[in-house]
């Protein structure tokens, strides 16, 4: 039975339950364990169930695989965590700050070795019931390399008040949408999508990952902590300027000064991205990503797809506009005309 794109996640959520389910009450390891009952948005998981319902991927094939992209996500926040010394993550105290780096370290290489056995099985199952193999452990190590690069890129502009947007862009392509891009065409191709709505899926992906990391760089700087469950501007903190900043940095010879420094007023810096408007320009950024998502999208020519695919960039959208809309009720009155309708 092929998967419908609006169903529910729960077989995802048992399946990784039962993964973790010898390491539960292990003290080492709680802290995955408990990251993953806190779920979050399963996005990914998300991608790959609509992109393989559009076909006929079996039903095990497709909770697999998103189990699979769903793990990895978390195993990649686990170690960004210890890169970034984050203190908290989806509103709990992070692995490494619980347990120290080490045990966040093992915590995540626990869930990479998850991973890789979960995503072998289902190449092997597809070959012994006569399916198609798509090389799909081969595509998940592909998309570690690539996270890796990405992670690279980033730590290599770590602190560098030059940085460009170029550079983010391809930093942020490797570490966030390459995930989603692995979601789309792994979801497509085990439910036998051809060689060009691969294509088209991938583009729609990348597309997608990348406004969606530009619109968690945006909530970075505007966001209530609270709400989104961790601190605001920790990315400076780290050293890491993203889109904001970087276009902030472009206009501001002062902002860019600051930043060369170690020490950054917050203060200081918030009001300079707001007197640059970097905040609605990266919303741009972001908002063209999602246009040029939609134009792949609507090459896959597959209504339903095509209809979760408008439903995945309509969220954003509308997140991006909150995002915008609180930046403007923070701002003097004076700008607020300028601003408004920018998203
Ligand atoms: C969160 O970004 C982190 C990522 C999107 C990817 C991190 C990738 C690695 C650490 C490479 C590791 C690779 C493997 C295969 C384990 P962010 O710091 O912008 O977001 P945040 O604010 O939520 O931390
Ligand atoms: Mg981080």
């Amino acid at each position: 039975m092929a998967p419908s794109a609006g169903q529910p996640l729960s077989a995802v959520d048992r399946e990784i339950a039962s993964l973790l389910a010898a390491y539960r009450g292990h003290q080492l390891f709680q802290s995955v364990v408990t990251l993953m009952d806190s779920g979050g948005k399963r996005r990914r998981a998300e991608m790959v169930l609509a992109f393989a319902a559009a076909g006929e991927a079996p039903l095990d094939d497709a909770v697999g695989a998103a189990v699979v992209v769903e793990m990895l996500h978390a195993a990649t926040l686990v170690h960004d965590d210890v890169i970034d010394c984050a203190g908290s993550r989806r509103g709990q105290t992070s692995a490494n700050a619980r347990l120290g780096n080490s045990a966040a370290v093992l915590g995540g290489d626990l869930l990479l070795a998850l991973v890789s056995a979960r995503a072998a099985r289902i190449d092997s199952a597809r070959q012994k019931q006569g399916d198609e193999v798509v090389g799909f452990a081969l595509k998940v190590a592909q998309a570690m390399q690539r996270l890796v690069e990405g992670e690279a890129l980033e730590l290599q502009s770590a602190f560098d008040p030059g940085r460009s947007v170029g550079q983010y862009l391809a930093a942020i392509e490797g570490k966030t949408a390459t995930l989603f891009a692995l979601a789309a065409v792994a979801g497509l191709e085990l439910g036998g999508g051809d060689a060009a709505a691969t294509r088209y899926a991938n583009g729609f992906a990348l597309a997608y990952g990348k406004a969606f990391q530009i619109t968690d760089d945006i909530l970075d700087v505007v966001a209530d902590p609270v709400a989104i469950g961790k601190p605001t501007l920790n990315d400076v903190r780290e050293g890491v300027f993203t889109l904001p900043i970087i276009l902030t940095a472009m206009k501001d010879p002062a902002t860019r000064r600051v930043l060369g420094g170690r020490l950054v007023d917050t203060d200081v810096l918030r009001e300079a991205v707001r007197h640059s408007r970097a905040i609605e320009e990266s919303a741009r950024y972001a908002d063209d990503l999602l246009g040029r998502a939609e134009r792949f999208a609507d090459r896959l020519r597959h209504g339903e797809l095509g209809a979760w695919c408008y439903g995945a960039t309509g969220q954003l959208r509308c997140q991006l506009s909150e995002s915008i809309e609180s930046w403007r009720r923070s701002q003097p009155s004076s700008q607020n005309d300028v601003v408004r309708g920018i998203v």
